[in-house]
C-alpha cells in the first residue's frame, strides 16, 4: 500500500529563472534574484551572463543574490565557448539575445543531447532580419552580432523558445518586434518584460492568435525577481500523489499559469482530486499551493491544441495514464520528439521494457491503462531528466502493486540517475521524504 504524504517546497521555476537571469543582465544596476533554480540548466544561462558582462554578488546556491549589470549596450564578447550543456532554452535564447548586438561575437555550445537539438528554429527567422550564425542548424553555432531589421514574424511552431529569442534579438538591437503566434505558448518573457519596464502588448486576436508587439526604448529597471515553485517539477509529485492509496501532498508556492498548469486540468479530467490555492502574484505572475489527494484515474484522449501548454509533462502524463483505467492517448505532439531526447521514442522504449502495449505514432502514443498494473524491466535515461523522473514515478507505484516482494532496484532498475541534476537536483531526496509503504 503506497501512502504519499507530507508537505514539499519545490526550487525556483526552470522557465523563469533562465529569464530572470537574462532580464536582469539587461538592467542596468543591480538586481535580485530570490529562489533561483539551482540546477545544472539555468546555472548554465548564469555563467553564460557572467561571461559577457554581469556580476553576482553573494552565494548563488543561497536563497537570494544579487547580479549587477552595465546594462543593453556593456555586454562584451565572451572569451570561451558558452556552453549551454543540456539546456534547449539557454542555448536558444542566448542566440537570439547576442545576435542582434553589434560587435558580438560568441560561440554557443552543449552537450550530446543539445548538439542534436535542432538550431534551423531561431537561426533562419534570425537571418532574415540581418542576423549572422555559422553553422546555421546544429551547435556549436557561432553567432556574429549585427543591427538587426524590426523582427516581424509568424509564429508557427508554437514554440516560447523562438518567441523569446525573437523578442531578446530586438532587444539587443533596439529595433521593435511583432510576433504573431499562432498557437499561443508559454507568456513568461511578456510578463516578466513588462515587469521590468518594457513597452510591450500581447493582443489576442478573434481567432485564438495572439499578436506581440514590442517596442523601443529599450530601458529596462533593475528589479526583485521572487521566482515562484517549478510547476514542471511539481508534476511529477502530483502524479505521485494521485497514484497513492493514502495520504495527502501539499506543494508550497508553485507557479500558476494557463500555459504552464494544464495538465492539473487535464488530471481533474481523469478524475483527479486536486485543489489549487492561490495564494498571490510575484513578478507578474501568480502561483499557490496544490493539494493533491489519492485518486481513481480514467484515461483520456489528448489532442493536438492542448499541446504547447503541456509539452514538458506529456511524459509524466503518460505514467498517469498508464496506471488509469482505460485508454490512454495524446496525439499532435510531433515537437516531443526534438526535446531533450526523442521523447516519444524514449516512453515508448521503455514502456516496452516493462512489457507494456504501447502504439506508437509519429505524433504521439496511446496505451491500455491499468490500476494495477504489474511492471518490471530497466529503464534506459536516454539522456533526459523528465524521463527519469517519469519512469521513477511510474516505479514507486509498480512496486507497491507487486507488494513490495522485490528489492525495487531489481524490480525496475532505472540508469543514469544523475541526469535529474538538469533541474531537479533534490527529486530523489524529496521522493523519499513523501513516500511510505
Ligand atoms: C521553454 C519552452 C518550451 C519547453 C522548455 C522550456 C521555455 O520549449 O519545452 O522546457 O522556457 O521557453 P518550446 O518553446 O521549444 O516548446
Amino acid at each position: 500500500m503506497m501512502k504519499v504524504q507530507g508537505e514539499i517546497v519545490l526550487r525556483g521555476d526552470k522557465s523563469l529563472s533562465h529569464r530572470a537571469v537574462i532580464f536582469s543582465a539587461l538592467a542596468k544596476g543591480k538586481s535580485k534574484i530570490k529562489n533561483f533554480l539551482k540546477a545544472e540548466d539555468t546555472l548554465n544561462t548564469l555563467r553564460a551572463m557572467q561571461k559577457t558582462g554581469v556580476t553576482v554578488i553573494g552565494d548563488v546556491y543561497s536563497d537570494e543574490f544579487e547580479i549587477v549589470s552595465e546594462g543593453l549596450h556593456n555586454f562584451k564578447s565572451p572569451d570561451t565557448v558558452l556552453d549551454m550543456g543540456n539546456s534547449g532554452t539557454a542555448a536558444r535564447l542566448l542566440l537570439g539575445l547576442f545576435s542582434g548586438f553589434e560587435n558580438i561575437e560568441a560561440t554557443i555550445d552543449g552537450d550530446e543531447s543539445l548538439r542534436k537539438r535542432p538550431m534551423k528554429r531561431i537561426t533562419n527567422p534570425l537571418k532574415n532580419f540581418g542576423a549572422s550564425f555559422e553553422p546555421e542548424d546544429l551547435l556549436p553555432i557561432k553567432v556574429s552580432g549585427k543591427k538587426l531589421r524590426p523582427v516581424i514574424y509568424d509564429e508557427t511552431l508554437g514554440s516560447a523558445q523562438v518567441k523569446s529569442a525573437l523578442l531578446l534579438a530586438a532587444i539587443s538591437s533596439g529595433v521593435e518586434a511583432r510576433i504573431k503566434e499562432n498557437h499561443p505558448s508559454r507568456d513568461h518573457s511578456e510578463k516578466m518584460l513588462r515587469f521590468a519596464g518594457a513597452n510591450l502588448k500581447s493582443i489576442r486576436q478573434p481567432t485564438a492568435e495572439n499578436v506581440i508587439e514590442l517596442k523601443p526604448p529599450y530601458n529596462f529597471n533593475p528589479a526583485k525577481y521572487d521566482i515562484w515553485g517549478d510547476i514542471s517539477s511539481a508534476a511529477f509529485f502530483v502524479v505521485l500523489g494521485l497514484l497513492a492509496e493514502e495520504g495527502e501532498l501539499i506543494i508550497k508556492n508553485v507557479l500558476f499559469n494557463p500555459f504552464r498548469d494544464r495538465y492539473i486540468d487535464i488530471l481533474i479530467q481523469m478524475g483527479a482530486k486536486i485543489e489549487k490555492v492561490v495564494t498571490g502574484e510575484k513578478c507578474g505572475e501568480s502561483g499557490g499551493d496544490l493539494i493533491v489527494k489519492p485518486s481513481l484515474l480514467k484515461g483520456i484522449s489528448i489532442g493536438k491544441e492542448e499541446i504547447p501548454k503541456i509539452i514538458d509533462e506529456l511524459p509524466v502524463l503518460t505514467i498517469a495514464g498508464l496506471f488509469a483505467e482505460g485508454r490512454f492517448e495524446f496525439r499532435g505532439a510531433e515537437e516531443l520528439r526534438v526535446k531533450e531526447s526523442d521523447r516519444i521514442k524514449a516512453m515508448a522504449d521503455n514502456l516496452r521494457n516493462l512489457k507494456v502495449n504501447v502504439e506508437e505514432f509519429s505524433d504521439g502514443l496511446s496505451l491500455e491503462g491499468s490500476r494495477g498494473a504489474i511492471l518490471e524491466g530497466s529503464i534506459e535515461s536516454f539522456m533526459d531528466h523528465r524521463i527519469i523522473m517519469s519512469f521513477a514515478i511510474a516505479r514507486e507505484k509498480a512496486w507497491a502493486n507487486a507488494g513490495y516482494s522485490k528489492d525495487k532496484n531489481e524490480l525496475i532498475e532505472i540508469k543514469d540517475l544523475n541526469w535529474v541534476k538538469t533541474s531537479f537536483p533534490d527529486f530523489f531526496e524529496l521522493l523519499d521524504k513523501v513516500v511510505f509503504k
